[in-house]
């Protein structure tokens, strides 16, 4: 590897993963997001991210996924400082908000479907973290106390005018509205950038810090929500007006639970 190709805003990388991408050509990921950094070293990805929380939960549940679903192999998890580096292996395909699947949006329906499917299906005996409304009040607390909140990235509905006064109005809100538990296997950031599909499969989920066993709305909820942003002009890109994201309950057979979608959708505003 040409080490100055490697230019970590973060700073020099912990030596075991120097040592592991040692001679693999990098490629650092254009798409700008949160914060993390992305690089691709052939069949290697290397994200590197400045948490709060400690990953190691995260890392765990990965490690219990393989076999299970598709998700990448953890090849070397280190933490330098308040710098967390993941070295796992590379998900073929593509992510799904590609406007290949845009501009075919019952074919992108089907798949979230088959996504949230796989998901469902996991058996999580032994999965060893617990991701429910009571973990996630608690994370959702810490930010709101420590104005971490972003309202500005929040729907438009959510606060002032007609909505929540702000983050701790909502907070209580969620608080004294806490839907009953539906466990399953939860993806926690189950938007279209982080489901990759390949000839019109579902190859793999990405991007699972916040993953452990939580409530099958949780997921739904913020599928729903990516669907239908990717599609309405949100991002740019492809714009289909006349497209119902609910479209993703009749792919799957189910009946929308609307109270559940609306707590999850609100309680990721907090994040
Ligand atoms: N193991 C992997 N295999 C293939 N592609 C990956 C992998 N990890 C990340 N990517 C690509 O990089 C993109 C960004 O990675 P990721 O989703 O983990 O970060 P993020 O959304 O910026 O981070 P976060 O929400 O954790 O702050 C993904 O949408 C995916 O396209
Ligand atoms: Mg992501």
């Amino acid at each position: 590897m040409d080490d100055r190709a490697l230019q970590f805003e973060y700073g020099a990388l912990p030596e075991n993963i120097a040592r592991l991408i040692a001679g693999r050509r990098c490629e650092k990921d254009g798409v700008g997001r949160s914060g993390a950094e992305i690089f691709y070293l052939d069949d290697y990805v290397l994200k590197a991210v400045k948490y709060r929380i400690e990953n190691e939960d995260a890392v765990r549940v990965m490690r219990w996924l393989e076999g299970r679903l598709p998700v990448p192999e953890v090849i070397c998890f280190e933490r330098r400082g308040d710098i967390q580096y993941l070295l796992m292996s590379r998900v073929p395909g593509r992510m799904t908000c590609d406007t290949y699947y845009t501009e075919r949006p019952e074919k992108l329906t089907a798949l979230l479907a088959e996504a949230l499917n796989m998901l469902w299906s996991v058996d999580t005996a032994g999965c060893p973290r617990v991701m429910d409304a009571d973990a996630l009040l608690a994370e959702a607390g810490y930010r709101v106390e420590n104005r971490l909140v972003d309202t500005d990235g929040a729907e438009a509905s959510t606060f002032g005018k007609g909505g929540f006064a702000g983050p701790e109005a909502l907070l209580k809100w969620l608080e004294d509205n806490r839907p009953d538990f539906e466990p399953v296997f939860s993806h926690g950031d189950l938007c279209l950038p982080n489901i990759l599909a390949q000839e019109d499969r579902v190859s793999g989920f990405v991007d699972l810090g916040g993953a452990g066993i939580g409530d099958r709305w949780r997921d739904a909820a913020l599928c729903r929500r990516s669907l239908r942003h990717n599609l309405d002009g949100t991002y740019g890109g492809t714009v289909r007006p006349d497209f119902d994201a609910d479209e993703l309950f009749v792919e799957l057979g189910i009946r929308p639970d609307r109270d559940k979608l609306r707590w999850y959708t609100l309680l990721d505003e907090l994040f």
